[in-house]
């Protein structure tokens, strides 16, 4: 992978390089930085698949982007589905896996409990990716400098720190609480995961990018859930008044995933002060992010709760 921007040009979708031959999955790609980063990476000429728990819209989706994009069902929030899909996923593509972007999530809904009986967000947004990533760790270390990228949030700075006392939010919920801890979480997976591949020698690296406030479906969901119109209509409103486009969202993900030279563990994030829009730039994250000692705890928690280890 050799594409890079002239120093000082700003880095967009025309600096992907060549990707055919290059195998690619995207989680939550039916829509939104999903959708638009699937379609970059197959434009590009990968073979992308839309990990996607509704395969109406998966099929879709995929027929809008073309050929190179095939749809494959992944509900994050279900383990027996995430362990279907990786099983599934690694026999049809023996040769090995380049890319997996954790995309897929869920923001500051009502508190629900999954099938497994974990808080949603958490359940979607990290235990999910973690055990997906867990048992495509194989496919992605056969091939050298192959990429982890976890889309996190400017979110992840209203969580203080992990709350391991009650991650599940059983003894207090607080949507946005939930959401927060969840894109910790992401940071917090990646700088551990990078750590343990470092440790036993793989060139494979884990990185994170944000998309800083972008118009996608995702800030309409919980109003719909709590079935208040009028709230989905602010979102609606707000999303296209000041959110950046989806497509300038999925930038980040795109140089994460594909920009040369970037180190593990690195974060990208738009360029403007505030980070909610721009083009893509390394970025900064909180102290509580950098805590290793709380990664190591969560990866072990993560371990135990979706019975997934890791070959690291
Ligand atoms: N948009 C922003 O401003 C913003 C800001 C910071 C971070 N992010 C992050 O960006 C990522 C993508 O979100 P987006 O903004 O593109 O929102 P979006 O358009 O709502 O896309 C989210 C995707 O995740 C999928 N998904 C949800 N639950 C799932 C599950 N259990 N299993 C599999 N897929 C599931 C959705 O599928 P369905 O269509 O079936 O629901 C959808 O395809 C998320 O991780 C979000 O936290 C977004």
């Amino acid at each position: 992978m050799n594409a890079s921007s002239a120093p000082g040009t700003p880095w967009t979708e025309a600096n992907l390089p060549q990707l055919a031959g290059r195998r690619v999955i995207v989680t939550g790609a039916n829509s939104g930085l999903g959708f638009e980063t699937a379609k970059a990476l197959a434009g590009a000429g990968a073979e992308v698949t839309l990990a996607v728990r509704d395969m109406t819209k998966g099929e879709h989706a995929a027929a809008a982007i073309g050929p190179r994009a095939t749809a494959m069902r992944l509900d994050l929030a279900e383990l027996a589905s995430v362990h279907e899909f990786a099983q599934k996923w690694s026999t049809a593509n023996p040769e090995g896996l380049d890319i997996l972007i954790n995309n897929a999530g869920i923001m500051a809904i009502p508190r629900t409990e999954t099938p497994d009986g974990f808080e949603a967000q958490l359940a979607t947004n990290h235990l999910g990716h973690f055990a997906l990533t867990g048992l495509l760790i194989p496919a992605l270390v056969a091939i050298p400098h192959s990429r982890i990228v976890t889309v996190s949030s400017l979110a992840h700075k209203m969580a203080r720190k992990m709350n391991f006392d009650d991650l599940m939010g059983t003894k207090k919920y607080s949507a946005w609480g939930a959401y927060g801890q969840s894109k910790l979480a992401n940071l917090l997976f990646t700088a551990e995961l990078q750590r343990r591949l470092t440790t036993d020698g793989y060139s494979t690296i884990a990185v994170a990018a944000h998309p800083g406030f972008s118009a996608t479906n995702l800030q309409g969901v919980a109003a719909k859930m709590r079935g208040n119109h009028r709230e989905f209509q602010i979102t609606e409103f707000v999303n296209r008044r000041i959110a950046q486009s989806a497509q300038m969202g999925a930038l980040p993900t795109l140089f994460a995933a594909t920009a040369p030279g970037i180190p593990g563990d690195s974060y990208v994030g738009p360029s403007d002060k505030w980070e909610t829009r721009g083009y893509p730039k390394l970025v900064g994250r909180s102290a509580s992010a950098q805590d290793m000692a709380q990664a190591r705890r969560l990866w072990d928690v993560s371990q135990q709760l979706t019975g997934v280890t890791y070959p690291l």
